[in-house]
């Protein structure tokens, strides 16, 4: 067969069935000679006010092709924004979209799916006529004479998924982030809080019950379909928390969760696998989705367990069970395999990981866990640090390379031999860690600043004192806890640095994943069917433990539960803000 009576061939009356905002435009073969011939299926998936998205999809019915064109020319003023598997560009109402590297070889029968976003106003018409390679797509449903001979031009490269690199380097840059309405309308109703009620915080899938949502919470589609609305013409970010792992929290009793040490099948079936399906569906295709994969966990299996003063039984049980680690990768293996969702694994901070003992072996903790089950580092697009804690991003009064008469700020009693002062430094260098193990060397890192400003008036304008290094580094720090381990509603803490994109080197975004004004925990035993226990270090009257050296927790008094809104909690950081408000 040759091509080169193609021109010769269209005919044909254009055949268009319609089906509310979709339609299917058949092509045509001649019969007996080469055969160019196309099949469009150009839906709209969705729509709003000013926009709308599509899944399109074209069939050759022709010859094998080895790379692909497709043009149209909308009738009203529809402006494509955004696609994907494509390239999609636009000259007045004329689109044409170019086939990729990994999609361009057709055969016959053969069809290439891609999507787009984008604005209109008025109505949103289904475009009647297709050219694929500038032969009109039109005339019966399926070539009239079906080949004889295979075809002449095999493909020359076999098809094969999309490379990563079809994911942006760092999702956060050029797009806005996802403002969660319901956080928003809470922090709006705070005095002072519309300061900050448009800012971007995470949606902590915290329970099975929150992916379905209820009458009166929203669940994950409607927070995806609400990130349509928000999302226009432009780029948005929506930032979920995976967060019900088996025996979660296990050296803390605030955050228990609903699923026993044993219920990694729950887990799977009942969490992840419904999550994974809702984030698939071509809907949301042109939503970023970055997801924060497990707080708190992996790091419990280095720090507490036995060998460790701070062991606990539950990190022991979960430890021997494996079913953090299963728990994980089975997460990024699932959610890494959709084209557009992005996965951070906790790193923990640094008054947690920054000590010799603790830091490569975390490190080497997570790259288990992001090969087990099945995954590959691949599925993971970097690491989140401080999620929900409260280090500072950075000290600028005193580094771990100071000394004071001859004793280095290592000795002193708060940074107690760590290796790091602050989350930027550490951050940075978990990122080289991870990168030397294995990991992608574009990983970008998030770190969470909802709460780590400590500003307002007891904030060091200068250094300490040099009469020795504790005087130093207590006189000069912002992190006023009373000790590094102290994590549950914290007296004098203050909103952090505004979330952003791109503030430093390796980081790809300063992020609020951690709702301002939801508590850490309750301050005394309150009864809740959500699996929380009671973790005295949210009493303020507590005097430690070995995790927090023994010393009181800091904690804010009447404290609800974790999760649940805590007025005086949000007055603290809006008043303690830095930068202030
Ligand atoms: C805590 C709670 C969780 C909540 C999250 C965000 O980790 O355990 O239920 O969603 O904080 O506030």
């Amino acid at each position: 067969m040759s091509r080169t009576s193609r021109t010769a061939l269209l005919a044909a009356l254009g055949l268009i069935t319609a089906t509310g905002a979709t339609a299917t435009v058949f092509g045509t073969a001649t019969a007996g000679a080469a055969t160019p011939g196309c099949k469009v299926d150009y839906q709209i998936t969705n729509q709003w006010n000013t926009g709308f998205g599509t899944s399109v999809t074209v069939t050759n019915t022709g010859d094998p092709v080895a790379a692909w064109t497709l043009e149209w020319t909308y009738a009203g003023n529809q402006q494509v924004t955004q696609g994907w598997n494509a390239t999609i560009t636009q000259s007045g109402a004329a689109v044409t979209a170019k086939s990729l590297s990994y999609n361009g070889t057709l055969a016959t029968g053969g069809s290439a799916s891609f999507g787009f976003n984008g604005s209109y106003s008025g109505t949103n018409a289904v475009p009647a006529t297709f050219k694929l390679n500038g032969v009109v797509c039109n005339g019966a449903t399926e070539p009239t004479t079906p080949p004889t001979t295979p075809p002449t031009t095999p493909p020359t490269t076999p098809p094969t998924t999309p490379p990563a690199g079809t994911k942006a380097d760092n999702p956060y840059a050029g797009a806005k982030v996802y403002v969660n309405p319901e956080w928003s309308a809470k922090a709006a109703a705070e005095p002072g809080g519309s300061k900050i009620s448009n800012q971007p915080t995470g949606v902590w899938l915290d329970r099975i019950a929150a992916v379905n949502g209820s009458s009166t919470s929203m669940g994950l589609r409607a927070h995806l379909d609400e990130a349509l609305k928000q999302k226009g013409s432009g780029e948005l970010v929506v930032q979920l928390v995976i967060y019900n792992l088996p025996g979660r929290d296990c050296a803390a009793l605030a955050s228990n969760g609903e699923l026993g040490p044993t219920e990694i099948g729950r887990y799977k079936t009942e969490y992840i696998d419904p999550i994974a399906a809702i984030l698939a569906d071509s809907k949301y295709a042109g939503l970023r989705i970055v997801t924060t994969v497990e707080i708190d966990s992996l790091p419990n299996l280095v720090t507490n367990v036995s060998g460790r003063p701070t062991a606990t039984a539950n990190c022991d049980v979960m430890k021997a069970n494996g079913n953090y680690i299963t728990g994980v990768g089975y997460a990024l293996k699932k959610l890494g395999a959709i084209g557009n969702v992005y996965n951070y694994v906790d790193a923990g901070h640094h008054g947690w990981l920054g000590w010799d003992d603790n830091f490569g072996a975390s490190a080497e903790l997570f790259k288990q866990a992001a090969t087990a089950e099945g995954s590959t580092v691949a599925n993971v697009h970097g690491f989140i640090v401080n999620t929900a804690n409260y280090s500072a991003l950075k000290e600028d009064h005193f580094t771990i390379n100071d000394s004071v008469n001859g004793v280095s700020v290592r000795q002193s009693k708060w940074v107690d031999w760590n290796r790091y002062t602050d989350e930027l430094s550490y951050a940075q260098a978990m990122r080289t860690k991870l990168v030397s193990l294995g990991f992608d060397s574009n990983l970008g890192m998030l770190i969470d600043t909802s709460r780590n400003g400590w500003g307002g008036t007891a904030r060091p304008t200068a250094a300490g004192p040099t009469t020795t290094v504790d005087t130093y580094v207590n006189g000069g720090k912002y992190d006023r806890r009373i000790h590094l381990g102290n994590w549950c509603n914290q007296s004098g803490a203050g909103l952090g640095e505004r979330p952003q994109a791109a503030p430093a080197a390796g980081i790809d975004a300063y992020v609020w994943v951690k709702p301002p004004g939801e508590s850490d925990g309750a301050s005394k035993e309150i009864p809740n069917n959500e699996g929380k226990g009671f973790d005295r270090m949210c009493d303020p009257t507590y005097t430690g433990n070995a995790r927090n050296g023994n010393s009181m927790s800091g904690a804010l008094p009447d404290a609800p539960i974790s999760g649940q809104w805590f007025s005086a909690q949000f007055q603290e950081l809006l008043k303690n803000a830095h930068p202030a408000l």
